[in-house]
C-alpha cells in the first residue's frame, strides 16, 4: 500500500490495511459455534407459524382456529379477534431515517383488512416448528374480496411521475434530448423490462423474542440495529432504551434485513402473549410472502450518437413500481446522470402502485437494474455504429457530471477499461456475431460499466486501550458475511501501530454504541472515519500520559512528530510502548470515542453530493458459451476491474465483488418472481423454482482493483457492497448479442428468447 491516504489527513503507515487477512470470525463459522437468531435456546422456548392471506385484497369475515387450536402441543393462536395490538406504524419522514424501517404501514393482527396475497392474517405458537406449521395449515380464514391491482405489466402504462425519491432525483433534462435523437445520423431507441427478484439470503429471516417485563430481547440478523430497536420500541409502545437488538451474524441480508418485516414484529407479539421466549424462523416461502424485494421494472433508453460515436441525445425514462402499503421509488436513471458526455439528456422516473408487498433495498436497488437497460443500449449502439463497444464508452467519458458538470472526486473508467481489456484478451475478440466457436459452442465477449455512488453514515466508535496491550473497538456494525470486525480490526491495528491479534471488534449489539448501517455499501467506510478519528483521540490522551511522566522518551513531544507503530509511539529518537506509558501512569486502560451527529451528518452528505460526484465504479468483462441448438448460456469466464478506492482487505472485498456479480449473472440469466396476475399470488416462492445460480452455473470469477485512494474519503474507501452487480447482467446481454447476433431486452434470457 502507497502512504497517499496522507492527502486526506489520514494514517502514513499500513501494515495489515490492504491485506489479504482471514477473516477473524472464521474459525467461529466454520466450526459451527457462530450462533444465527434461531439458534438461541431458552428453557421456555416456543415456536410460532404464520398463517398468510390467499387474496390480494378484502377483508377477513370471519377466521375459525378451532381445528389449529385442538391440536396437541398448540399454546395459542393470534388473529386480528384476539391478539394485542401493535402501535401503527410511524409514518416516513426524512427528519427521523429510522422511520425507513418501517417495511409496511399494515399494523398486523390489528386489521381485518388484507393487503397483499401473503400477508400474515394469524400466528400459531406451539411447542416445537412442527407443530406450529401444522396447525398453522388448519387455520381456516373467510374473506370478502375487493377489487386488486397486481400486474404490473398492465398497470405500468398509467404510471406517474415519480415524487419524493430521497436518493436521487426523480428527473433531469440538459438540453433538448428527444430534438437531438430525431436529428442524429445513428441511434437506438430501446424498451426494456425487468422482472420482480426476491430476497433469498442464505439465512431465512428468523427471529427469537423475549420478554421480560417490559424489556424485549430481539436475537435477529439485521443490517439496521438502531433503526430496528427504535421501530420496534415505538410498535410496543416501550422506551428504546427497554429493546436489546442482538445480531452477531447475519447469514446475508442484501438489503432485505435492513427493515422491519412482519415476523420480527410478530415474534415479538406473540412472545408477549404468551409469555414464552418465541423463535419465529420463516420458511423459504414465507420470506417471499412477508420480505419485499426488487421492484419490477420497464426502461426506454434512447441514445443518438453522430458518425464517429459521439453522443448527442441520451434518454433514460422508467417505471417502477411500490406498493400501496409502502415502497420506495428506486434510482433506476442514477447511472445514467453520471455515465456518458452527451450534450442533451432526458432522465425520469415513473412509480405505480399496487396491492402487492412492498419492494425494499436489494443489492444496488434501481442501479443493478438501470445499468442493465443503459449498459445494454450503448452496446447496441456500438453494434448500429460498427464500433468496439469499449471505444465508444472511451469517447463519450465525461471530463465532469453530465448533468450539473459537477466534478467527479476520483474517476478512473478509462484506466479500468484498459486494465480489463488487455488481463480478458480483449483484443481476441472477433467484432462479428456468432463467428468466434469453442467446438460447437458460439463464444461471446461483453463488457459493461459498473456504478454505484458512495455515501456514508454516521458511525459511534469507541477505542479502549488496555495496560495489557489489548485494544478493543466497539461499534454496533452489522457482520452479514462481508468482513466487518476483520477490516475494522485492520484499520484499528494499523492506526495505534499494534498486533492484529491483539485488536478486538465489538458488533451487533444494540447494547454497543450504535453503529452505521450495512446498508448502501456504508458500512465499513462510515465505521473507518470512527475508528481513525476515535484512534487519533486515544493517541493524543496516551501522549498526555507520557508527557506528564518525568523520564519518558516521549516527554515534551508532539502528535505531529511521532509514528505509532510497534505497540507504542515513536519518533527518530526513540520512542514508548503503550503497555509501558499506562503502567507507569498507573491507568489500566484509557478508552476514547467517536461520534456524530445524524442530522448535521445528512446534510453535510446532501450538500456534499450538491457540489462533487462520488461513486465506486467498474468494468465488467463476461465471456458466454451458447449451445447453438438449444441456446443455453453458461457463463464461461468473467473478469471485473473495479474502482472502489482503497481495498481494505483483498480476500473479503473479491468475496464481496464476486458475490455482486454472481447476483447480476442470476438476475441475467434466471432470476424471477413470478406473480399470478389474476389475485397476486407469487407462483415460485421456493429455490425450486426461483433459480438462483448455483455453483455449476458460475466460472472462475477474477477481481482486480485499481486500488488507488480516493482524496476526499476516510483512508480513501469509496464502498464495495453493491457497485459488483451494477452493470453485470449488461455483460451477460452483451455477450450473448455477440455470440448469437440476438438483442434480448426483458430479463431473465431464457432460452425460450433466444431460439
Ligand atoms: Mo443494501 S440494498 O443497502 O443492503
Amino acid at each position: 500500500m502507497s502512504t497517499k491516504y496522507a492527502e486526506a489527513g489520514q494514517a502514513t503507515r499500513t501494515t495489515y490495511v490492504g491485506q489479504a487477512i482471514d477473516r477473524v470470525d472464521g474459525p467461529a463459522k466454520t466450526t459451527g459455534q457462530a450462533r444465527f437468531a434461531a439458534e438461541y435456546p431458552y428453557p421456555d422456548l416456543a415456536h410460532a407459524a404464520l398463517v398468510h392471506a390467499t387474496i390480494a385484497r378484502g377483508r377477513i369475515t370471519a377466521i375459525d382456529t378451532e381445528q389449529a387450536l385442538a391440536v396437541r402441543g398448540v399454546i395459542d393462536v393470534l388473529t386480528h379477534v384476539n391478539a394485542p395490538a401493535m402501535k401503527p406504524a410511524p409514518k416516513m419522514s426524512f427528519l427521523d431515517l429510522s422511520s425507513i424501517a418501517s417495511g409496511t404501514s399494515v399494523n398486523y393482527l390489528a386489521t381485518d383488512e388484507v393487503h397483499w396475497n401473503g400477508q400474515p392474517i394469524a400466528v400459531v405458537v406451539a411447542e416445537t416448528p412442527e407443530t406450529a406449521r401444522y396447525a398453522a395449515s388448519l387455520v381456516r380464514p373467510a374473506y370478502r374480496v375487493l377489487p386488486a391491482t397486481v400486474d404490473f405489466a398492465a398497470e405500468e402504462p398509467n404510471a406517474a411521475p415519480e415524487k419524493g425519491n430521497p436518493l436521487m432525483a426523480s428527473r433531469a433534462d440538459k438540453g433538448d434530448a428527444h430534438a437531438a435523437l430525431a436529428a442524429a445520423p445513428v441511434s437506438v431507441d430501446l424498451t426494456f423490462s425487468t422482472p420482480q427478484h426476491n430476497h433469498n439470503a442464505i439465512e431465512p429471516h428468523a427471529t427469537t423474542a423475549v420478554w421480560d417485563g417490559d424489556r424485549l430481547t430481539l436475537h435477529e440478523g439485521a443490517q439496521n440495529i438502531p433503526w430496528l430497536r427504535k421501530h420496534v420500541a415505538q410498535r410496543f409502545g416501550v422506551p428504546e432504551t427497554s429493546v436489546r437488538v442482538l445480531s452477531p451474524f447475519v447469514g446475508g441480508g442484501f438489503g432485505g434485513k435492513s427493515r422491519a418485516w412482519a415476523g420480527t414484529l410478530l415474534a415479538a407479539l406473540a412472545a408477549r402473549a404468551t409469555g414464552r421466549a418465541v423463535r419465529l424462523a420463516l420458511t423459504r416461502a414465507g420470506v417471499y410472502h412477508t420480505v419485499g424485494g426488487r421492484t419490477a421494472s420497464t426502461q426506454r433508453v434512447a441514445l443518438g450518437a453522430d458518425a464517429t460515436g459521439r453522443l448527442s441525445a441520451l434518454i433514460h425514462t422508467s417505471v417502477s413500481r411500490t406498493a400501496r402499503i409502502g415502497g420506495m421509488p428506486e434510482p433506476i436513471t442514477a447511472a445514467s446522470h453520471h455515465l456518458y458526455a452527451a450534450p442533451n439528456i432526458h432522465l425520469a422516473q415513473h412509480n405505480v402502485q399496487l396491492d402487492l408487498l412492498p419492494n425494499t433495498f436489494m443489492r444496488a436497488p434501481g442501479e443493478s437494474i438501470g445499468t442493465f437497460a443503459l449498459e445494454s443500449a450503448v452496446d447496441e449502439l456500438a453494434w448500429e455504429l460498427g464500433m468496439d463497444p469499449i471505444e465508444l464508452r472511451l469517447r463519450n467519458e465525461p471530463d465532469r457530471n453530465p448533468v450539473g458538470g459537477q466534478r467527479f472526486t476520483h474517476r478512473m473508467l478509462k484506466e479500468a477499461y484498459a486494465l480489463g481489456a488487455e488481463r480478458f484478451g480483449w483484443r481476441e475478440r472477433d467484432p462479428r456475431p456468432g463467428a468466434m466457436r469453442d467446438g460447437r459452442w458460439l463464444v461471446g465477449m461483453g463488457v459493461a460499466t459498473a456504478f454505484h455512488p458512495s455515501m456514508r453514515m454516521p458511525a459511534h466508535v469507541t477505542v479502549r486501550l488496555g495496560a495489557d496491550g489489548t485494544l478493543v473497538v466497539r461499534s454496533g456494525m452489522h457482520e452479514m458475511g462481508m468482513g466487518t470486525a476483520t477490516v475494522q480490526a485492520q484499520i484499528a491495528a494499523d492506526e495505534m501501530g499494534v498486533p492484529l491479534a491483539s485488536v478486538r471488534v465489538e458488533y451487533g449489539d444494540s447494547d454497543l454504541p450504535p453503529g452505521p448501517g450495512a446498508i448502501g455499501s456504508v458500512q465499513t467506510a462510515s465505521a473507518a472515519a470512527g475508528v481513525i478519528d476515535a484512534c487519533a483521540k486515544l493517541k493524543k490522551s496516551v501522549l498526555a500520559l507520557a508527557r506528564r511522566a518525568p523520564g519518558s522518551p516521549l516527554h515534551g513531544r508532539k502528535l505531529e512528530e511521532l509514528e505509532a507503530r510497534d505497540g507504542g509511539l515513536h519518533h527518530r529518537g526513540g520512542g514508548q510502548g503503550y503497555t509501558d506509558i499506562l503502567n507507569a501512569a498507573g491507568r489500566d486502560h484509557l478508552e476514547a470515542e467517536s461520534k456524530s451527529n445524524m442530522l448535521g451528518f445528512v446534510a453535510r452528505t446532501v450538500l456534499d453530493r450538491r457540489r462533487r460526484v462520488k461513486a465506486a465504479t467498474g468494468a465488467q468483462f463476461c465471456e458466454v458459451r451458447v449451445d447453438p441448438d438449444t441456446m443455453e448460456v453458461r457463463v464461461s469466464r468473467w473478469l471485473g476491474v473495479f474502482d472502489v478506492g482503497t481495498v481494505i482487505n483483498a480476500r473479503t472485498a473479491a468475496s464481496q465483488l464476486r458475490g455482486g456479480i454472481v447476483m447480476g449473472i442470476g438476475m441475467a440469466l434466471s432470476e424471477q418472481t413470478l406473480i399470478d396476475g389474476r389475485d397476486g399470488r407469487i407462483m415460485n416462492p421456493s429455490l425450486s423454482e426461483y433459480h438462483i445460480p448455483v455453483h455449476a452455473d458460475i466460472p472462475r470469477i477474477d477481481v482486480l482493483y485499481l486500488n488507488e485512494p480516493d482524496p476526499t474519503t476516510p483512508l480513501g474507501l469509496l464502498g464495495i457492497g453493491e457497485v459488483g452487480i451494477t452493470g453485470a447482467a449488461a455483460a451477460v446481454a452483451n455477450a450473448v448479442r455477440h455470440a448469437t447476433g440476438k438483442r434480448v431486452l426483458d430479463l431473465p434470457i431464457t432460452l425460450d428468447k433466444l431460439l
